[in-house]
């Protein structure tokens, strides 16, 4: 069936397409309602289905015949070592770690927060709070402790797992010591902490709080998958939003599972067997969904990659992948292939690798740029696929369905909305727009199955930040348009939401930190393109008065204080000493001005605007190619 018919069932159709969509998974008791959005906008799916998402992933597959199929390659260039864990293996593993957990008054409903780097244990770890049902919160291992902190107080773990130390190409990362700094920052006091200890470093264990997990695993007992309500959240994943302060999304069991498992074959067309890379961080969205429980769900044997596309040890590292695990379709970050574009312009590292299993690379984490789209596709000589989603969707909003049908892709578009998904693009004042007009994208309520249904902790929070803004519908927070031949082009944020490498940041808690610096008065943080990064963030600042620094100087101490707050993912680029900030009458920074100035793009000046002569010295120091 076209691509084209199955969507438009879905459209109509929703309860019959998604209940046929159900049936192909291993429920404890099959549901009988499809969707209710009496209580959620968004909409609750399979609300009388009881299951458990581990089970559907392992349990299921082993009852099956699958026992014997590598489930997850653990491939780690950084520590030189590779394994693998059968489904019946992963399985074992993850039974007694449950159970350890378990032992350590974990229980259905508890949060468990992971801040793991890129190891077997980290999906074990999520897989296990799933048996359990526990909510597992996986913060990513580029976040600094205070950012670790603010996620612990949100969620209120009964216990966090972590390990001893990443690996950063060559440099070992203390994880423990950030671990014990978070946990002394937070409000909220956990009782246990588990911990992987690293041949790389050990950590120092605090008696009584801390456990070491080879010791847990000896002593505990597999347990078996205990049965959740389809609704009974999974897992929280916080993600950037205009604030300071992260929010939460919450997805549950039973739509997720639907979802994951239908989009392995209609978007990727993966099949049971079948080797899936996606290359990210378990920390992320992409991880979650298609390092662990995509692949796993529908059969199919997953690659955990810690190491990065270029210096782990050249840029031929994605090349060496796919030929050792016989990688059918990869999955990263534009910024990865720019990278790799970088170190290897002519693609001459690919002569040494055999790549006949690759069908195809599936891009998304920020827009795939023209340039590298047409490099990608012509160095590797497969169909390159951008496709767009977000943390809060869990699953691509628009892609080519290449497991439906194969649509020619266009350079810039992630191609179609996804069966499912009721998407349009809406002026500011809510009125549909023609083809080929750029506005909101936003997509009608309710959303399919997976996408989020609550932000934890803060109800409200789900209708102020996504469902205010145009009644009825969703709103992505990103502008775009859609061509004659209905083609989506997603053009960026409409707010101060940034991707820097792949890494969804806040300008707004940017500016939190920068503006707590002794010496600022005022700042703005603006997102800036980068070749490489996508974005990255720019400082315009207003020193107090009686304060005197160089633009350098000052650099130096924001960046490292960036750092120090949210991590080393957040690189600001450059600082701007400034006497003032472009703003409108009512006080509102510019930042949209600020930003078309540094990416050196025309703008209309306001007619709201307080002080015209503001932008001039903006336009000196920022400008490309202007002189400062
Ligand atoms: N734990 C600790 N530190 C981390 C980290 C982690 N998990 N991830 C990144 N960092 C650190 C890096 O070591 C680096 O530190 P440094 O300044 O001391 O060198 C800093 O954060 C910035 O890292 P990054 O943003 O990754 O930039 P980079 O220049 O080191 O590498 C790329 C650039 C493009 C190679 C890399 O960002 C990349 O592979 N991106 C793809 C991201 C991705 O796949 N995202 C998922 C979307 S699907
Ligand atoms: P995250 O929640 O970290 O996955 O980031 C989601 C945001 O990244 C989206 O709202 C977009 O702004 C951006 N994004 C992700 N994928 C794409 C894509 N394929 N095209 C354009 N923007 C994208």
């Amino acid at each position: 069936m076209s691509y084209s018919k199955i969507y438009h069932q879905s459209i109509q159709h929703p309860t019959l397409f998604w209940q046929q969509q159900a049936d192909a998974l291993p429920w404890f008791k099959p549901p009988t309602q499809v969707v209710d959005t009496s209580q959620v906008p968004t909409g609750r799916w399979f609300a009388d289905g009881e299951m458990n998402t581990c089970y559907m992933a392992l349990d299921y597959h082993v009852a099956n015949g699958r026992g014997d199929q590598v489930a997850i390659y653990y491939d780690s260039p950084v520590t030189n070592s590779k394994s693998n864990l059968t489904y019946a293996q992963l399985l074992q593993q993850v039974s007694v770690f449950a159970g350890a957990l378990r032992d350590q008054g974990v229980k259905q409903g508890d949060r468990v927060v992971i801040y793991m780097p890129m190891v077997m244990e980290a999906a074990i770890a999520m897989l296990a709070c799933a048996r359990l049902g526990a909510v597992h919160s996986v913060v990513f291992g580029g976040f600094a402790a205070a950012e670790l902190a603010v996620r612990i107080d949100d969620a209120k773990p009964a216990a966090i797992i972590s390990a001893s130390c990443g690996i950063e190409v060559a440099k070992v990362i203390a994880y423990k010591p950030l671990l014990d700094e978070a946990l002394d920052l937070a409000q909220h006091k956990v009782n246990s902490v588990v911990v992987l200890q690293r041949p790389q470093l050990q950590a120092n264990l605090q008696l009584g709080r801390d456990h070491d997990w080879q010791a847990l695993m000896v002593t505990a007992t597999a347990i078996e998958a205990v049965p959740v309500k389809a609704t009974d959240p999974l897992y929280i994943l916080y993600t950037s939003g205009t604030t300071g302060k992260p929010k939460g999304i919450v997805r549950d069991n039973g739509g997720h599972a639907v979802a994951l498992n239908y989009t392995m074959q209609a978007v990727y067309n993966m099949g049971p067997g079948d080797v899936f890379w996606a290359a990210s961080d378990v920390g992320w969205v992409v991880g979650h969904s298609y390092i662990v429980y995509g692949p796993l769900l529908a059969g199919c044997t997953s690659v955990l990659y810690e190491g990065k596309p270029v210096m782990t040890p050249d840029a031929g590292a994605f090349w060496r992948v796919i030929e050792d695990y016989k990688v059918k379709a990869i999955f990263s970050a534009p910024t990865a292939f720019r990278a790799i574009k970088k170190e290897d312009p002519q693609g001459d590292l690919l002569e040494h690798y055999d790549l006949s299993s690759l069908d195809a690379v599936f891009m998304a984490g920020e827009r795939l740029d023209p340039p590298t789209y047409e490099w990608a596709k012509a160095i590797i000589g497969r169909p390159v696929v951008d496709h767009w989603w977000q943390t809060e969707t869990g699953w691509s909003i628009c892609a080519n369905p290449t497991g439906i049908e194969h649509l020619p892709c266009k350079p810039g578009s992630s191609t179609v909305p996804m069966v499912g998904y009721d998407l349009r693009v809406l002026s500011d004042e809510g009125e549909p727009l023609p083809a080929n007009t750029k506005g909101n994208i936003v997509l009608k309520l309710p959303l399919p199955p997976g996408c989020l249904v609550g932000i934890w902790g803060d109800e409200a929070r789900l209708h102020d930040s996504y469902l205010k803004d145009f009644a009825g519908y969703y709103s992505s927070g990103d502008g775009g348009y859609c061509d004659d031949d209905g083609y989506v082009f997603v053009m960026g944020r409409s707010d101060d939401v940034i991707n820097i490498a792949g890494h969804r940041l806040s300008t707004g808690e940017m500016e939190e930190v920068v503006g707590g610096h002794e010496m600022v008065a005022e700042c703005a943080v603006v997102g800036v393109q980068d070749a490489l990064k996508g974005q990255v963030p720019m400082a315009l600042v207003i020193l107090k008065s009686g304060v005197f620094s160089s633009d350098a100087a000052l650099h130096k101490e924001l960046a490292a204080k960036l750092r120090k707050i949210i991590g080393p993912i957040a690189v600001l680029k450059s600082t701007h000493i400034v006497q003032r900030l472009p703003k409108t009458r009512s006080g509102k920074i510019l930042r949209k001005i600020i930003r078309n100035i540094a990416n050196g793009e025309d703008y209309i000046v306001p007619s709201t605007i307080d002080d015209p002569a503001s932008l001039e010295q903006i336009e000196t120091l920022v400008r490309p190619g202007s002189f400062s």
